[in-house]
């Protein structure tokens, strides 16, 4: 058995409700929050973001993600019961039990397929789609549903306005089949690795085991994202430019033979930096968080799946991913399309 994995369909799924930065700025104004504009812009590149709207069970996590799953398989022309594997990124499930791969499973009717959670936050999606090629490559596993998708304005602190601007909600999906040992079409090579001692600097504290949610952990909202956006930026810059020199290196792709470059999208200053370290021209950066925001684990689904409906990613060409997240968490995958 001598296999590869390649992916066959795209997907993603938005909340109905489109939130522009001046929106949200009126809506935070009344808490006393103060933001504006002009500096979200400026210091992030986002414009707007969607969230899903609380008790709505069309906007449930696993309910976006089963329609961005239901746009992969028309694109890759397959069922959801052609589905053996189902690994879902995600740091916001619907419930904590049972995973939001089997409410997926459920609401998709993918009922061939085993499915599992992933968390690995906003580089979940990365994780995921290694652990499917690697299910693919050694036989186990012919068709798997990879998702990363998230209701971040469940976790968020409205109250801290250099964390709450930035997110938002989104889902994203893709279909990864077995294809033949001599396939151009493939997943060339990806490279994972996270750092523990790090867990301070992105966080949420309560809402474990350790630390059940209670009235004086809301309070203090404890349940909700706190980072140190600063401290985060750096371990951004530095992780993203070594994990992509990583895969074009093992893969002996020059920055100026690959066609296309897919970074978590966080902020366009990150980005920036990272594309200037790598000698990676902007024209050859897929982006989609001035619209969509932070969308943690959907961030590069989501913007890869815009990419192939927008005809920008053709047949034969190379797509590098990149990644970090809270844990912390890194990770690149290169693949050729
Ligand atoms: N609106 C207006 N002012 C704001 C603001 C907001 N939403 N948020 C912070 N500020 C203010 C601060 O209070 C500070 O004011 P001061 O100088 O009077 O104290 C000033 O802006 C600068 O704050 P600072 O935190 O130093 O800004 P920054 O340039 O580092 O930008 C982030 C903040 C969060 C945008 C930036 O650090 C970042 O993007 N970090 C990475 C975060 C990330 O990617 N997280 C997700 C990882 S998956």
């Amino acid at each position: 058995m001598n296999y590869n994995a390649k992916v066959t369909g795209t997907g993603s799924a938005f909340p109905k409700k489109s939130v522009s930065n001046e929106e949200l700025a009126k809506q935070l104004a009344k808490d006393g929050i103060e933001t504006n504009h002009e500096w979200i812009l400026e210091r992030t590149g986002i414009v707007s973001r969607h969230y899903s709207e609380t008790g709505n069970p069309d906007e449930f996590n696993s309910s976006l993600a089963c329609l961005a799953s239901q746009k992969a398989l028309q694109m890759a022309g397959k069922t959801p019961e052609d589905i053996d594997q189902i690994i879902f990124a995600t740091c916001t499930p619907d419930t904590p039990l049972p995973s939001n791969g089997c409410w997926l499973q459920k609401k998709l009717g993918a009922k061939n397929a085993y499915a599992m959670d992933l968390v690995a936050a906003c580089s979940g999606f990365i994780y995921a789609l290694n652990t499917a090629d690697q299910a693919i490559r050694s036989g186990d596993v012919k068709t798997s549903l990879v998702v990363g998708s998230e209701t971040l304005s469940s976790m968020t602190n409205w109250s801290d306005r250099s964390s709450c601007v930035l997110f938002g909600d989104a889902a994203g999906a893709v279909i990864v089949e077995r294809a033949p040992a001599d396939s151009q079409s493939k997943i060339i090579t990806s490279h994972l690795q996270s750092d523990g001692n790090l867990w301070e600097i992105l966080h949420v504290i309560a809402g474990g085991s350790n630390e059940p949610v209670s009235s004086e952990a809301l309070k203090q909202k404890r349940n909700k994202i706190q980072m140190q956006g600063r401290e985060v930026f750096k371990h951004a810059v530095r992780t993203l430019s070594q994990f992509a020199t990583k895969a074009l290196d093992e893969a002996k792709i020059s920055h100026e033979d690959l066609d296309w470059f897919i970074p978590h999208q966080a902020n366009l200053r990150i980005i920036e930096a990272v594309a200037k370290r790598l000698n990676i021209p902007m024209n050859k950066v897929i982006l989609n968080l001035d619209k969509c925001g932070n969308t943690s684990s959907a961030t590069v689904p989501t913007a890869l799946d815009e990419a192939v409906r927008q005809g920008k990613i053709k047949s034969g060409q190379t797509v590098l991913m990149d990644v970090f997240g809270a844990g912390l968490t890194y990770g690149s995958l290169l693949l050729r399309w």
